[in-house]
């Protein structure tokens, strides 16, 4: 007998409340209907932004892992050893607006029922930045985007007026959701970052601007580790390294404890929970915390798979 699964979530429904996260598994037509056919509720796109986008030359993503008999733990010191994390220090999407549009309106085309929320991102510095988040908004909800999800935290952003930048400073939160929210038709949510100073402030913003749902976490930032052998970061281009973001399952204790937070300060409101989340066993924390949704991004980074597990 097929079990009910079904939630209504901002007023969204899902046939179940397994979502892929905002990441490479959503970046394009073919992942999200292989998605689809696999079995997700929904899907977050790959962060859809309006500014130039280059990547760093080389990985932008790779996995740390535990080596048991060595003891070690390395991103690059063979591929045996049991996940720890994923780091990444890759940007938003590099496919335009024009290119995401006719390939979210034939998604929704070819499955209806399954929901597709757009991750939008622009800055906040400008009204040419402000008018950004409102053409982000408006194009994919007319191509069919059931919501929009605010990108408020990417971590890798080296401009003071977006992503994390924004997610950190409470004004900013309620100010752009305010701005998306007067032209959504769909509903919006925010996603936080966990390195703000006080998650349930910045998410009492989010709601302030009248956002329906907050999502987190995004990664957290980190940094690669030291190979002792060399003396050099595991992941760097040419000697040089950065902050990026930790996922996976290293980062599920941390999440939830953000979310727990949140949940215990805004017990009526919604959140979608992210961080850590491999299957049904570490799903169920984020719903036993009142998160209506999850999202999951490093397992089918890791296994190139996106059948939930
Ligand atoms: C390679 C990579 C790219 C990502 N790109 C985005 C993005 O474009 N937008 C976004 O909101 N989050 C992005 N994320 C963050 C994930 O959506 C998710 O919040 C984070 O990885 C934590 O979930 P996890 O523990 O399941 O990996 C990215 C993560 C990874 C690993």
């Amino acid at each position: 007998m097929a079990v009910d699964l079904s939630v209504t979530f901002t007023g969204i429904r899902f046939e179940n409340p397994f979502m892929l996260a905002s990441a490479p598994p959503t970046e394009s037509e073919s992942n999200i209907l292989h998605a689809f056919e696999a079995g997700w509720g929904g899907v977050v796109t790959k962060t859809i932004g309006m500014h130039p986008v280059v990547n760093v030359a080389g990985p932008r993503t790779k996995f740390l892992r535990y080596h048991p008999e060595s003891g070690r733990l390395s991103m690059n010191k063979g591929r045996d050893g049991v996940l720890h994390s994923s780091w990444n220090w890759e940007l938003i999407s590099d496919k335009p607006l024009d290119w995401w549009l006719p390939r979210i309106e034939r998604i929704k085309q070819a499955f209806p029922s399954r929901v597709l929320i757009a991750s939008i991102m622009a800055g906040s510095g400008s009204d040419k930045e402000l008018d950004h988040w409102r053409t982000l908004a408006t194009c994919c909800q007319e191509a069919g985007a059931d919501g929009l999800e605010l990108n408020l935290s990417c971590p890798h952003m080296d401009r003071p007026d977006m992503g994390s930048n924004i997610g950190k400073d409470r004004e900013l939160c309620s100010f752009v959701v305010q701005v998306v929210k007067e032209v959504a038709r769909v509903p919006v949510w925010a996603k936080l970052t966990p390195a703000g100073s006080d998650i349930v402030a910045e998410a009492g913003a989010v709601f302030r601007g009248g956002g329906d749902a907050v999502s987190s976490s995004n990664t957290f930032p980190s940094l690669p580790l030291v190979d002792p052998d060399t003396l050099m970061f595991e992941i760097e281009v040419d000697g040089y390294v950065s902050s990026g973001g930790l996922g996976g399952p290293a980062i599920l204790p941390l999440s939830l404890a953000k979310m727990a937070e949140m949940t215990r300060a805004f017990p009526d409101k919604a959140f979608s929970g992210i961080g850590g989340v491999s299957d049904f066993n570490t799903a169920l924390n984020y719903f036993l915390l009142g998160c209506g949704t999850v999202q999951v991004c490093t397992p089918p980074c890791w296994t190139g798979r996106s059948a939930p597990t």
